[in-house]
């Protein structure tokens, strides 16, 4: 597969309905419409996607601003696509865009069972934290800060 910067994108309304059928397959607690939407209203809130040769959205970040921190809020890629390097483009896109600024890391909580994500992350060099009790919609979790420091 050939895929390169030019393939990245940022995110826009049309491609919400492909971002929703990635959410299904992916989280236990999948994002809808609206929320998507709020995510990109909010004047800190911003996306990325990625779209493969054959223009078809495979993997998206969404993100927000927070004064010295960037926040992930949800990165995912579609399920044909994993292991590909597809998620690792896009936060490292994140890493590269945004070094210069005036932030000082990237963050995010992820649940401590989801262990791709956690070897994921790490394997980008995020720093991991354990947060006692974090999620207590199911079942009660703990959760992880993931870390990466510019
Ligand atoms: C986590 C996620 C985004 C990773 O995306 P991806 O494109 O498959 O990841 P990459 O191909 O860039 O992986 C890079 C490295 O991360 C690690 N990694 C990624 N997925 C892994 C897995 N399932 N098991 C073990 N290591 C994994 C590996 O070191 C991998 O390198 P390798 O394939 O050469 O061994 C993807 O699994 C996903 O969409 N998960 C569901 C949603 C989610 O949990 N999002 C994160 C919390 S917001």
């Amino acid at each position: 597969m050939i895929m390169n910067i030019m393939n990245q994108k940022p995110l826009i309304a049309k491609d919400i309905p492909a971002i929703l059928e990635i959410e299904q397959v992916s989280f236990d607690f999948p994002w809808g419409r609206q929320d998507i939407i709020e995510s990109q209203r909010h004047k800190n809130g911003t996306g990325l996607t990625i779209k493969n040769e054959e223009d078809k959205l495979i993997g998206y970040v969404i993100y927000f601003f927070d004064k010295n921190k960037i926040i992930i809020r949800r990165l995912a890629v579609h399920p044909d696509f994993k292991r590909t390097g597809v998620g690792t483009m896009l936060v490292k896109t994140l890493i590269d865009k945004l070094s210069y600024g005036r932030f000082r890391s990237i963050y995010l909580v992820t649940r401590e069972t989801n262990l791709p994500s956690l070897l994921f992350f790490k394997n980008l060099k995020f720093i991991s934290t354990i947060i006692k009790n974090y999620y207590n919609d199911f079942l009660v979790e703990d959760g992880v800060i993931m870390e990466y420091f510019f």
